[in-house]
């Protein structure tokens, strides 16, 4: 589905991403982990066209996406929802999920049933829909940020550290929403975190980030029992 081979990318003259290489497969959920500064959304931009790259190939669906402009890379189908969120404070629940939709047509009653079927997925953000969006606590932020990018029906859905700053239960909460859209969506998932553990029990692969670097990839399942991972980011 999306085959990034070997790309590089600088802010100004300092190097951002070297030599990266990634794959996420059709229905899969791949998690890119790594310490502050690592490059993970330097990668997200990257793919989203936000920021070019140097060197390298950025495959969607076998097409060439690393010199395309960003409006096109979303209509294209891939979706980022951004770290920090970035919904629309002053707007309600309702009018940011219908904003999220800017780019599909849709009938009345199939908004409506779009809608309905977002409220099933975090059903707290159905009895807040009138609400300011900036009223809501962390955790229904996120919840919103994510909702919003599914009415877009994406293909391939990114998502940058949705466990920032939000409660354990609240967590938990949303990454069992990414699983239950994975399976029941068919729909791939990459999922930014600093939090390592939950970020590779909820992926098949894993890819670890280190300077602008891949520095470890493999199994979720291998990575989570791996004596340098539980070293390095899984708190010993
Ligand atoms: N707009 C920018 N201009 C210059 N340097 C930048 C810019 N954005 C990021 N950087 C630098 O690029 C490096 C990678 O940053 P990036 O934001 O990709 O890290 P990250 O892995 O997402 O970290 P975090 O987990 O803290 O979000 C950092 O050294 C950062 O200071
Ligand atoms: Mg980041």
């Amino acid at each position: 589905m999306l085959k990034i081979k070997g790309i590089d990318a600088y802010y100004g003259n300092v190097q951002a991403l070297k030599n990266i290489s990634l794959e996420v497969g059709p229905q899969e959920i791949v998690s890119i982990i790594g310490s502050n500064g690592a490059g993970k959304t330097t990668l997200m931009n990257c793919i989203m066209g936000i920021l070019p790259v140097r060197k390298g190939e950025i495959l969607y669906k076998d097409r060439d996406i690393s010199s395309m402009k960003t409006h096109l890379i979303m209509r294209s189908g891939i979706v980022q929802i951004p770290e920090g969120r970035e919904i629309f404070p002053n707007m309600t629940v309702l009018d940011n999920m219908e904003m999220g939709s800017y780019s599909v047509k849709r009938s009345k009653s199939e908004m409506k049933a779009k809608i309905g079927e977002m409220y099933d997925l975090f059903p707290r953000l159905r009895e807040r829909k009138s609400q300011k969006a900036g009223s809501l606590s962390g955790g229904e932020q996120q919840m919103l940020a994510i909702v919003r990018g599914l009415m877009s029906d994406p293909e391939l859905l990114m998502c940058d550290e949705p466990s920032l700053g939000l409660a354990p239960v609240i967590v938990d909460e949303v990454f069992d929403t990414f699983v239950r859209i994975n399976k029941e969506k068919k729909m791939p998932i990459i999922v930014v975190e600093q939090n390592a553990y939950i970020a590779l029990s909820i992926s098949s692969r894993c890819y670890v980030m280190e300077n602008g670097s891949i520095r470890i990839s493999g199994s979720s399942d291998e990575l989570i029992v791996s004596d340098a991972i539980i070293k390095a980011y899984l708190g010993g």
